[in-house]
């Protein structure tokens, strides 16, 4: 039988109320424009995060800043190709002047790559794969971690894969980018582990987005094809992946560093 006060500890140890952990804070999210991106920065504003968000496409983030607003959030939407650190830096700054510090971040642009086998992959596609998914991410860390320790700390998360736990046939530039974010992740976890930063990776597994219908065709058939390797029998949603993402941010994770978190149906298993 627990005592009150053995009730009272697990009160305030266990958050009742994640958004807490939010109001009055700012996350930064790459590759938002669209996806699984998109839907995380919604889903940090909708927890009282007021938002920046950037990508490549300055159009769909512009979108996606209206979308925040809309919802009663607070955004404010850059271009930013993160293969370049000049970009990097000037999108947050843009994040600094707006919203006047940075809590969390969330990198997550990346790109698929065509399904070939190893030897018939260009130079040209590998480069692209790891200077986007992977440089791409050293890059961002690289300019958020000051950030976050002027603040006293931060959580960030970045997008792996299932391809970052796991070798897939026809995908050896993007499993080998997934799998150096994985290594990317667990060594800055070590680096900022005391000072507060908590470092982690999602590793999503078939989610529906832009992505999987480029990468599948958008056919019936094709889709069809990647449900067979979800034991769950569907595609995720990105909100699923979102939902992660927070979570690993919350103070529901705070012992939680260099874990390369799988949210795939089982796909990996
Ligand atoms: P998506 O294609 O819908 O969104 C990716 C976003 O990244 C796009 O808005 C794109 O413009 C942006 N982007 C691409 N290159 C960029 C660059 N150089 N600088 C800035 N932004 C850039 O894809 P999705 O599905 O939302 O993927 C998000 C992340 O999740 C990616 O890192 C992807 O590899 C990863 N992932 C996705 C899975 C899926 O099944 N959809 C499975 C596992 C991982």
């Amino acid at each position: 039988m627990m005592t009150n006060s053995q009730n009272n500890e697990l009160e305030q140890t266990i958050p009742t109320n994640m958004s807490e952990d939010f109001r009055d804070k700012v996350a930064f999210v790459t590759g938002a424009a669209s996806g699984i991106g998109r839907t995380a920065a919604l889903a940090f504003a909708r927890a009282g995060a007021d938002v920046a968000v950037a990508d490549i496409m300055e159009e769909g983030v512009q979108e996606t800043a209206q979308m925040i607003e809309e919802a009663g959030g607070q955004a404010t939407a850059v271009r930013c190709d993160v293969t370049q650190a000049e970009d990097v830096q000037a999108a947050l700054d843009e994040t600094i002047q707006t919203f006047g510090g940075l809590d969390f971040a969330f990198n997550n642009a990346g790109v698929e790559q065509e399904r070939l086998p190893l030897t018939e992959i260009t130079e040209e596609e590998w480069d692209r794969s790891i200077d986007t998914n992977l440089r791409g991410m050293f890059l961002c860390m690289k300019h958020e971690i000051p950030l976050m320790l002027d603040e006293g700390g931060g959580a960030i998360v970045n997008a792996s894969s299932g391809a970052g736990v796991k070798g897939f046939k026809a995908q050896a530039a993007y499993s080998a980018s997934k799998h150096g974010v994985v290594g990317l992740t667990k060594a800055a976890a070590l680096d900022y582990a005391e000072s507060n930063i908590r470092v982690n990776a999602v590793c999503p597994g078939i989610i529906d987005t832009s992505m999987m219908d480029r990468f599948t065709g958008g056919t019936e058939e094709g889709r069809q094809e990647v449900i067979d390797q979800e034991p769950i029998g569907r595609m995720g949603k990105p909100e699923e992946i979102a939902n992660a993402v927070l979570w690993l941010c919350s103070d529901a994770a705070s012992f939680v560093l260099g874990e390369a978190m799988v949210v795939d149906g089982g796909q990996t298993v």
